[in-house]
């Protein structure tokens, strides 16, 4: 049975770079036969891309712009996905909303990693409006992904404290920290549960 994993990314890749390095350091192939198969991303500027090519392996971009609707960009981004046969799809840090269809055919094996303590502060600018809520902790959430947007079984979580006169790029740097440590060990037990 299949245990690679595809990393969908749109930007810098931290997250994706962070999982990767941690299957190369723990040798998840080696002892479990678990190997990052291909990274996509919907943006030819993702920084993670570089990272990605530079470690020998698959990218691929898909231009959302290029579709002519959100369920022909999923369509295709699906087969892109099912050419690596996944066991696990990785959001780490896709900032494209994905079709109910999309998030059916990967059920059970789509995460994703969200900047916040979820249930709280679901969709975007999660750290300013932690700040402006008075939070004393923040942190970030592993979950499954279900059709609603940031809302599925939470897998794993991080917290960490909110400054005094922290920013929200202070605190997002805060989060982003514990983000590579959660992922990767989330991404890991959800493989190993599932074999
Ligand atoms: C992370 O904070 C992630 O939680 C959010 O977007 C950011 C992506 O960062 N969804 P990176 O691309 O993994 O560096």
């Amino acid at each position: 049975m299949s245990k690679n994993i595809v990393i969908l990314i749109s930007g810098g890749g931290s997250n994706m770079a962070a999982i990767v390095r941690a299957a190369r350091q723990q040798d998840w192939a080696g002892r479990h036969g678990i190997r990052v198969a291909a990274v996509l991303s919907n943006r030819q500027d993702a920084a993670g891309l570089a990272f990605a090519r530079e470690q020998g392996i698959a990218t691929e971009v898909l231009d959302h712009k290029t579709y002519p609707s959100r369920e022909a960009f999923d369509a295709a981004l699906a087969q892109a996905i099912i050419a690596h046969d996944p066991a696990l799809v990785v959001l780490a840090g896709f900032m494209r909303i994905l079709t109910p269809a999309f998030v059916e055919r990967f059920a059970g094996r789509l995460l994703n990693i969200h900047p916040s303590l979820l249930p709280a502060f679901t969709g975007l600018d999660t750290h300013q409006r932690a700040i402006d809520a008075g939070c004393r902790f923040a942190g970030c959430t592993v979950h499954e992904v279900t059709a609603e947007l940031d809302v599925g079984p939470i897998l794993d979580q991080a917290v960490v404290p909110v400054l005094p006169g922290d920013t929200a790029q202070a605190l997002a740097a805060r989060v982003l920290t514990q983000e590579h440590v959660i992922y990767p060990r989330a991404v890991l037990a959800h493989l190993l549960r599932n074999q």
